[in-house]
């Protein structure tokens, strides 16, 4: 049976992953810090799903304090590291930059140099579609020069990208840089849009729209997306290259790698699903941009599918009914 490490597994994504991945037959060694940027409450809730399994085990911990994920891959010898704990969310990047350093930067540093002590056979990191910053071709595609972040969140996680090449390089640690793109369904994170907008409409309250609405997502839903984390673990880089997607590094068994639907939908198309699976009408409260966002995302899937075989395809009326479905049923509508 094979270990899986991962971090951030009380977190909408961790949970799902760690849920998949126990299905999967695999034995999932689990660390969170459980902090409160969101309702724990909701962490707890999660986790309580996975506690159960007899091969789950969780550990509540830091991932930046010092020599603890080195203890953890001494004790565990992880087969695959998916590393997902952060901290997440634009906008909060903007008042609490020093969050990011910590969770972000020196919690990576942490993890690497644990891989490099115990090196499982691949390293999964969380990275996002924010990364592209001020880009505007579209569809956004690995191979795109990403340099000009729009906001601190972006800006550390592609500087964990940048972190893990050279680990990758150095001491020969395939590594894989997950590009997620805006993930939503059940168990979603309390900070995001679609919980923001399903609360309100269902309160009958006021949902702040910004840009006017003129926004374009490429929301993904999370056990598409899952899915292909899943299949990613045995895509180890440092194979054949991929086209000229593996051109990326010259010199190291690492890849950047885009996990998104493919298809950008507009925020007002999103908004009417939810107004659909609730039978309520939204009111819009229309905003101008906010600072730190970009207008729109877009993923290309190309290297995705040619590594998984296949790509997330649940369009958003099927997704935002579901995810509406489980929010009514944990909150009680
Ligand atoms: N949800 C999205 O749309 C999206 C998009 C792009 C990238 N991502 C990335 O995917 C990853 C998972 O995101 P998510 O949506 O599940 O977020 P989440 O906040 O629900 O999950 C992150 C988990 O990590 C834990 N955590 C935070 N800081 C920690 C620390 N220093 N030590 C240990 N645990 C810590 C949190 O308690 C949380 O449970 C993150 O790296 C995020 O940046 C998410």
């Amino acid at each position: 049976m094979r270990t899986a490490l991962v971090t951030g597994s009380a977190g909408f994504i961790g949970f799902h992953l760690s849920r998949l991945l126990l299905d999967q037959g695999w034995r999932v060694v689990g660390v969170d810090s459980h902090n409160d940027y969101y309702d724990p409450a909701l962490k707890s809730a999660r986790e309580a799903w996975l506690t159960p399994h007899p091969q789950f085990r969780a550990l509540r911990g830091t991932v930046e304090t010092p020599g603890l994920l080195a203890g953890l891959f001494a004790a565990e010898r992880p087969d695959a590291v998916i590393h997902l704990a952060a901290q997440a969310g634009v906008r909060h990047s903007i008042d609490n930059p020093g969050a990011y350093v910590r969770a972000n930067l020196l919690g990576t540093f942490e993890l690497l140099e644990a891989a490099r002590a115990h090196p499982p056979a691949h390293l999964l990191l969380a990275s996002t579609s924010s990364v592209y910053g001020a880009n505007t071709a579209m569809p956004y595609r690995e191979t795109d020069k990403a340099d000009t972040q729009m906001s601190f969140y972006a800006a550390t996680k592609k500087s964990t990208e940048a972190m893990a090449h050279s680990y990758a390089h150095l001491f020969g640690l395939p590594v894989t840089m997950l590009r997620f793109f805006t993930v939503y369904g059940p168990w979603g994170r309390p900070d995001m849009a679609p919980w923001l907008f399903t609360r309100a409409i269902l309160d009958g309250s006021p949902i702040r729209v910004f840009n006017h609405g003129a926004m374009q997502r490429d929301f993904t839903y999370v056990a598409d997306l899952v899915q292909g984390v899943a299949r990613l673990i045995d895509a180890v880089p440092g194979g054949v290259p991929v086209g000229d997607f593996d051109s990326l590094s010259p010199v190291a068994p690492f890849r950047v790698v885009n996990i998104g639907n493919g298809a950008p939908v507009q925020l007002t198309d999103f908004i009417a699903a939810i107004e659909t699976a609730t039978g309520r009408t939204a009111i819009r409260d229309l905003q101008p941009m906010q600072p730190g966002d970009v207008p729109a995302t877009w993923a290309d899937t190309t290297l995705l599918t040619a590594l998984t075989g296949q790509s997330p395809r649940t369009p958003v009326t099927t997704g935002v009914a579901a995810y509406v479905r489980w929010f009514v049923a944990h909150y009680g509508g």
